[in-house]
């Protein structure tokens, strides 16, 4: 028997994904990216764009060209500094595909088949849904363990996949007696805000909802952002003192939130200083902070936009910083599994 090889343990190391998607809203700025910006401070982040995720569904090729340029921009308008930082494309880091079929032979149907978002995503017809969205949980979990990532930020649906992540590590490190991938963590930030839409306080704010008034997104001018706030539905009582009287009121829970979680304050801070209001004052005075608090972001995510040279360079950049982290990562995670070294 050789004694098992050991490893040094692995740093603090934070990792997140977004899929490129497009049209960014208020509900991914308040919910995570924000969040993103908060942690770059002390820590050592790296934040990916999942192109190789976005294509588990069928994606228009220039469409999802010029959505990952746009969430690229829209992470640095955030205020994601690409230099403290690493900020890059999944597909330009190829290590992420390697280690993820490492993983594919890790993981257990049995696992996958209990993923809830696959049987979401894949709907009715499962038959028909791609192999790539099956596996999608186990790319994830290389994603972040290609970085030995311990910390990563994530809206609670995706705290299942994060416990398979931590599965798939487990069972690697037992399977071949090393100590190797940490059992990463969610961040599940205190300030993240759940925001709902616009029209239907139960469902969640969504790019993908048919009304564009359900939503406000990262590219809205500002006076289509007060349009979408006065007709934002609400009921007809006043304002509450207190957060027991926003109960069953989702639709003014959801704009107070909103405002909370922009002004940095909280629900039963806006409540007190709005105390008996109605909801029409209340609507202008939001209206005018998303403006305040999202305008230099849409100012500067369209110029970065207008340059997407600089964007692409950003990335690239990026990618070669990702590269130098996961490559001896890989290396030695094939050299545990027993692949010949080239
Ligand atoms: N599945 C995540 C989502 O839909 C995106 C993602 C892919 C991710 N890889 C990741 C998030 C790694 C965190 C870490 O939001």
């Amino acid at each position: 028997m050789t004694t098992p090889p050991t490893f040094a343990a692995p740093h603090k190391r934070i990792f997140s994904g977004v899929q490129p998607t497009g049209n960014l809203h208020l509900g991914n700025y308040l919910g995570a990216i924000r969040n993103w910006v908060t942690l770059q401070e002390g820590n050592e982040c790296i934040y990916c764009m999942v192109d190789l995720h976005a294509i588990t569904v069928q994606q228009d090729p220039a469409a999802l060209r010029s959505n990952t340029r746009e969430v690229a921009a829209s992470l640095l308008a955030a205020g994601i500094d690409p230099k403290a930082s690493i900020v890059f494309v999944q597909s330009q880091v190829p290590q992420h595909a390697e280690l993820g079929w490492i993983f594919n032979c890790v993981a257990r149907i049995g696992w996958l088949n209990r993923m809830t978002q696959f049987k979401e995503k894949a709907g009715k017809n499962r038959e028909n849904a791609t192999v790539g969205l099956y596996v999608y949980p186990n790319l994830m979990a290389a994603d972040i363990l290609v970085y030995r990532a311990t910390h990563v930020p994530v809206g609670d649906d995706q705290r299942q996949h994060l416990e398979l992540c931590r599965d798939i590590a487990q069972s690697f490190n037992s399977q071949y007696g090393v100590d190797y991938f940490p059992l990463a963590e969610p961040v599940i930030m205190g300030t993240a805000t759940r925001v709902m839409s616009l029209r239907d306080g139960s469902a969640k704010m969504s790019k993908s909802d048919a009304s564009d008034y359900t939503r406000i997104n990262l590219v809205d001018p500002p006076d289509l952002i007060a349009q979408k706030v006065r007709k934002a539905r609400t009921d007809p009582d006043p304002i509450p003192g207190d957060p027991a009287g926003l109960e069953a009121r989702l639709e003014a829970k959801n704009l107070v939130g909103i405002y909370a979680a922009l002004a940095d304050k909280t629900p039963a801070d806006v409540l007190r200083e709005f105390d008996g209001a109605q909801f029409s004052k209340f609507k202008e005075s939001l209206a005018d902070l998303a403006i305040a608090k999202l305008s230099p972001i849409t100012t500067e995510m369209r110029r970065l936009l207008a340059d997407p040279g600089y964007v692409d360079g950003v990335l690239k950049d990026g990618a070669q910083r990702a590269r130098a982290i996961a490559e001896p990562i890989l290396k030695e995670a094939q050299d545990i599994v027993g692949f010949l070294r080239a």
